[in-house]
């Protein structure tokens, strides 16, 4: 870890599209990106193929410690490995991300994979997208973007992400489990949802995923952690 690398979060419910903004504007900078989701839906898959119970804590403890994520160092490849196996699509599905949400409340789980999180925090610096990356994994980021968007408005987008990656999606299901996952994650007892006190609150139901990589651009900017605004 290097202390000195500065730090973007971007946080926000399912769907507000904080994934595809992270990832654009550390492919602008140059910097480096967590995709803090992907490590929870990555336990999650971790619980499901070794056939664990995700209710014992200690088991899902242990796997925490041992499950070998790994994601690809080029910003253009989505492919993801845990422990070898390419489950970029599995981990993408809305059945991991609700089991996921599930780990996700443990108080224990979110401790255990601070460490594992805060070692992408490298030179010349780091994107992190989640939903405590401004509160709790990342709390002196010198900016913090907390990124929503109506409900109806998340769903489609996910239920369209989903069809472009040739995943099945219904999307009146998608409506519910979104909105689900959304009170678990607002309402739990460790690092709920919500922004935090300095966050800039973004809502981009109404703005083009240009519009909204510009205005991160221009705050990250404006608060001096770049020099210029690249195009
Ligand atoms: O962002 P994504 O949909 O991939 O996240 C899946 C789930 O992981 C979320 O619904 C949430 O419960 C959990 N999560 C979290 N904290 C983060 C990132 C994700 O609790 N920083």
């Amino acid at each position: 870890m290097n202390d000195s690398s500065p730090i973007i979060t971007i946080d926000g419910p399912s769907g507000s599209g904080k994934g595809t903004i992270a990832k654009r504007v550390a492919g602008l900078l140059g910097w480096h990106l967590l995709d803090s989701g992907a490590i929870y839906r990555g336990l999650a898959l971790s619980v499901s193929k070794s056939g664990a119970d995700g209710d014992d804590e200690n088991t899902v403890l242990a796997l925490c410690e041992s499950m070998n994520l790994v994601f690809s160092a080029d910003s253009r490849d989505e492919s993801i490995l845990l422990n070898g196996e390419d489950v970029s699509q599995e981990l993408r599905a809305e059945t991991t991300g609700n089991m996921a949400s599930q780990l996700a409340a443990i108080g224990s789980v979110r401790s255990a994979l601070l460490d594992t999180q805060r070692r992408y925090r490298l030179l010349p610096g780091l994107v992190a997208d989640g939903r405590d990356m401004g509160t709790t994994v990342f709390p002196a980021a010198e900016l913090k973007i907390y990124l929503e968007a109506s409900a109806t408005e998340r769903a489609e987008r996910r239920y369209n992400q989903l069809k472009q990656k040739g995943l099945s999606a219904n999307l009146a299901n998608l409506k519910k489990e979104i909105a689900e996952r959304d009170e678990r994650d607002a309402n739990r007892a460790v690092s709920p949802l919500r922004p935090a006190d300095d966050a800039v609150v973004i809502d981009s139901t109404q703005m083009s995923i240009d519009e909204v990589v510009s205005r991160v651009l221009q705050l990250a900017h404006s608060c001096g952690v770049c020099d210029s605004i690249p195009d």
